[in-house]
């Protein structure tokens, strides 16, 4: 009996124990590195390529979720040298491991190869709210050209990854499947030269988007940004639950959503980042000598005459 007992007792610790480490591996193997908030990084510098021995060996690992990228043997790709990088001028990959995607970085054909076989989905939502319909022709008919042609792009619909884009931009260059990841956003054409307390980040602590002057690696722009469905849900969800705190205090981010926005990727690192090349502003001009390609760009507007609220 006395046995029958201790069995029970002994089942049940098992269970509960497995219980435990299951909870424990799911809060420790979130899809990307999340960094404790006391944690003093160093700046990572777009302008700045790393040299020399790597100076963030904290380890951070987080769970792989890549697929196995397999491309026809029969695809003439160019060899990579290990000694020679692609580029020297800019940085490729940030301090968490995550490239940051430029042109030169990537064989295009082989992206298109690596992605075709894996019959992705990709759902895009664009909105054109009033007097922002005008821009709506110039983004379809240049995505047609440029976004994601090796793939079937579909507008609101289930899909492997999800992508949030501006309507008042236009595609100039390719946009491909180098730009998929779990989390992904791009880096904002006019601040990357700044050191990160200049970030115009929301600095006021009454707001939940609240980035202190010694935190943040980029700024990212909202005009474009996304991932898989799971990672850009999380993502939407936190950044609306904080508008709305926001909201019921009577306080709004200097930069609306994209303050939210860069305030989850100061504390959910994306897991690629796509450089200037791909939020260009056209305003800024074309004589930036590390932008090789413009690929996706917000179009000079009158915006006294486009905005409802100035
Ligand atoms: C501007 C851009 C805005 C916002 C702002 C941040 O260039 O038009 O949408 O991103 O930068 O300072
Ligand atoms: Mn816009």
């Amino acid at each position: 009996m006395l046995q029958k007992r201790e069995h029970c007792l002994l089942a049940l610790i098992m269970a509960g124990g497995t219980v435990l480490c299951w909870l424990v591996f799911l809060c420790c193997s979130s899809d990307h590195p999340s960094v404790s908030v006391k944690l003093q990084s160093k700046q990572a510098k777009l302008m700045e390529p790393v040299e020399g021995p790597s100076e963030y060996d904290e380890g951070l690992t987080w769970r792989q979720v890549h697929h196995q990228v397999v491309v026809n043997h029969r695809l003439q790709s160019k060899q990579a040298k290990l000694m020679e990088p692609v580029r020297n001028d800019v940085l490729t990959i940030t301090p968490w491991l995550a490239p940051i995607v430029w042109e030169g970085t990537f064989d295009p054909q082989v992206i298109d190869e690596a992605f075709r076989s894996l019959n992705l989905t990709i759902a895009t939502t664009v909105f054109a709210v009033g007097k922002y319909t005008r821009f709506l022709r110039d983004f379809l008919e240049s995505a047609e050209k440029h976004f994601m042609t090796a793939i079937e792009v579909h507008i609101h619909r289930e899909a492997h990854y999800i992508f949030c884009l501006d309507v008042d931009m236009k595609f100039q260059g390719r946009v491909g499947p180098e730009a998929l990841g779990r989390l992904v956003a791009a880096i904002h054409p006019w601040f990357y030269w700044y050191p990160r307390n200049q970030y115009p980040y929301e600095r006021r602590n009454v707001s939940t988007a609240y980035v202190p002057l010694d935190q943040g690696d980029f700024y990212y722009q909202a005009n474009i940004f996304g991932g898989a469905l799971e990672d850009v849900h999380r993502l939407t969800k936190t950044c609306r639950e904080h508008l709305e705190v926001d909201k019921s205090v009577g306080v709004e981010a200097v930069w609306q959503e994209e303050s939210h926005l860069n305030w989850y990727l100061v504390k959910n690192k994306p897991t690629k980042l796509l450089s200037p090349e791909y939020v260009w502003d056209d305003a800024r001009g074309r004589d930036a000598k590390e932008i090789k390609l413009v690929r996706f760009s917000s179009v000079i507007k009158n915006k006294a005459e486009v905005r409802e609220n100035p």
